[in-house]
């Protein structure tokens, strides 16, 4: 069995309520942190434990809390980032579910260390059910003396507070999300400034993902460079992996990042094969933004090596022939599945989801998707196919925010890998309709 250290008391009857958690050694390490620590020590220990941004960028969470300004008399905020709406991607709450307590630590030790009095969750509006299991975990810390005014004596003053989305994707991105927190319409801002030094209300910001700060309660537990242990290279400690898709056991399961894609897709400890022995065609590792892979690049390195669920290995190559750990939102393909509908599926989402301030966002999705329904229902032609790749060439790069990347990348990444796919639906108009229709199978 994997070492966990997300998860491992995830098991236990209660683990949601205060007095379970407390039990089960729940506030052991706020406690360390409020009796013995001071908050640049504890930033030092985040920085050896080597833990990267488990929002999906994979930044690493010491430098940028390193980057946070401290002008005198201005208040710094944390952010933590629930909006969790990547396809694909539900770890997160599965975290704030049935462990919120977790998160609760996390956020008050990192508020601590970035001297935040003022902290907000922003969850994604569609987790409806989730903000009053929230609540209802801060007003059990708050009751117990964990939250408040002069926190267990030591004169840090901390509240916490929950803000429901309203259902827009783009309100993961940071610079929307404290847009949307701010009351106004979730546009993406220009970065720089980045929000470290001008973020919510203009003052100085730090926003992080849920799985990335419940992550600082082990490592300031076991310590930040015995977490560095764990897992290899750049890629230290453990990871929450959200599988779905052609698998037979989906679900969250949190791996060390020392394992093989191989044996996290076939091994019965994680997803448990592919059902009904199909063969497994590809995958999407890290949510929908990332890169489609198929299966000949994503079990071997061009060396011929193992791929390894690291942030190294699922990359190597770049975006030409590897892909990212994105977000962990890992989504297999079985040979049954068609690469141009599912590529379809995704522009409709971006074209949906764009919130329209840049040109080649707001119309390259639309048009990518128009063109791409064209190809999937059998009325494309050999030169829509390279159209398509022109659209997604100029969207790449071009626009204010990420949103733009992530709804080319993938096009462009189903042409590359795919590109006879694509042009079977064009030379095979009838069979195509019929396969649009679901009324023929691969
Ligand atoms: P990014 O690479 O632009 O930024 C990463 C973080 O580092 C940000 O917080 C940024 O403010 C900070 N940063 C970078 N350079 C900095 C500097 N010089 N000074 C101060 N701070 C700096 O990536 P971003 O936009 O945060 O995330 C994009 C990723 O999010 C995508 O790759 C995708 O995988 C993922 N994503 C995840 C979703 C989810 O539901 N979990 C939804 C959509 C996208
Ligand atoms: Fe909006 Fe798209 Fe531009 Fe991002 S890239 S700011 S979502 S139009």
């Amino acid at each position: 069995m994997g070492r966990k250290l997300l998860l491992d008391k995830a098991h236990i009857e209660g683990i949601r309520y205060y007095k379970t958690y407390r039990d089960n050694g729940g506030y052991a390490a706020a406690e360390k942190v409020l009796k013995n620590m001071s908050p640049d020590q504890v930033v030092e220990e985040v920085k050896k434990s080597g833990l990267r941004g488990r929002g999906g960028a994979g930044f690493p969470t010491g430098l940028k809390w390193s980057f946070l300004a401290k002008p005198e008399g201005v208040p710094r905020y944390l952010v933590c980032n629930a909006d969790e709406s990547e396809p694909g991607t539900f770890k997160d709450r599965y975290l704030m579910e049935f462990i919120p307590h977790l998160l609760i630590e996390g956020l008050l030790i990192s508020s601590f260390a970035l001297g935040a009095n003022t902290t907000y969750i922003y969850i994604r509006g569609e987790y409806a059910w989730i903000p009053d299991i929230l609540e209802q975990a801060i007003s059990e810390a708050k009751e117990a003396g964990w939250l408040g005014k002069n926190i267990q004596g030591t004169g840090f003053d901390l509240e916490i507070y929950v803000q429901r989305g309203a259902g827009a994707y783009i309100c993961g991105e940071e610079t929307a999300l404290i847009e949307s927190l701010e009351g106004k319409r979730g546009n993406p801002r220009i970065k720089p400034p980045f929000p470290a030094v001008k973020g919510l209300y203009q003052c100085p910001t730090v926003v992080n993902n849920v799985e990335t700060l419940a992550t600082v309660v082990p490592i300031i537990n076991i310590g930040g460079e015995e977490y560095a242990k764990y897992g290899t290279g750049k890629s230290t400690g453990t990871k929450l992996i959200s599988a779905c898709g052609n698998i037979n056991k989906p679900g969250v399961y949190e791996i060390e990042m020392n394992i093989s894609v191989e044996e996290f897709i076939y091994s019965e400890e994680y997803c448990g094969g592919i059902p009904n022995g199909k063969r497994l065609k590809a995958c999407i590792p890290g949510g929908s933004s990332v890169p489609i892979v198929p299966a000949n690049l994503l079990l071997k390195t061009a060396k011929g090596e193992a791929r390894m669920m690291t942030y190294e290995s699922l990359s190597d190559g770049g975006f030409a022939t590897g892909t990212m750990m994105g977000s962990g939102g890992f989504i297999v393909l079985d040979e049954d599945q068609c690469v141009v509908r599912h590529t379809m599926t995704l522009a409709r989402f971006y074209h949906h989801e764009s919130c329209g301030q840049c040109s080649p966002c707001r119309e390259g999705t639309g048009w990518m998707e128009k063109v791409l329904k064209k190809i999937e229902t059998g009325k494309g032609t050999l030169e829509d196919i390279d159209l398509l790749w022109d659209i997604q060439r100029r969207i790449e790069g071009n626009t204010i925010c990420p949103l733009g990347d992530a709804a080319a990348w993938p096009v462009a990444a189903a042409i590359r890998h795919f590109r006879d796919e694509f042009e079977w639906h064009v030379t095979h108009p009838e069979e195509a309709q019929l396969r649009s229709f679901g009324l023929a199978h691969y």
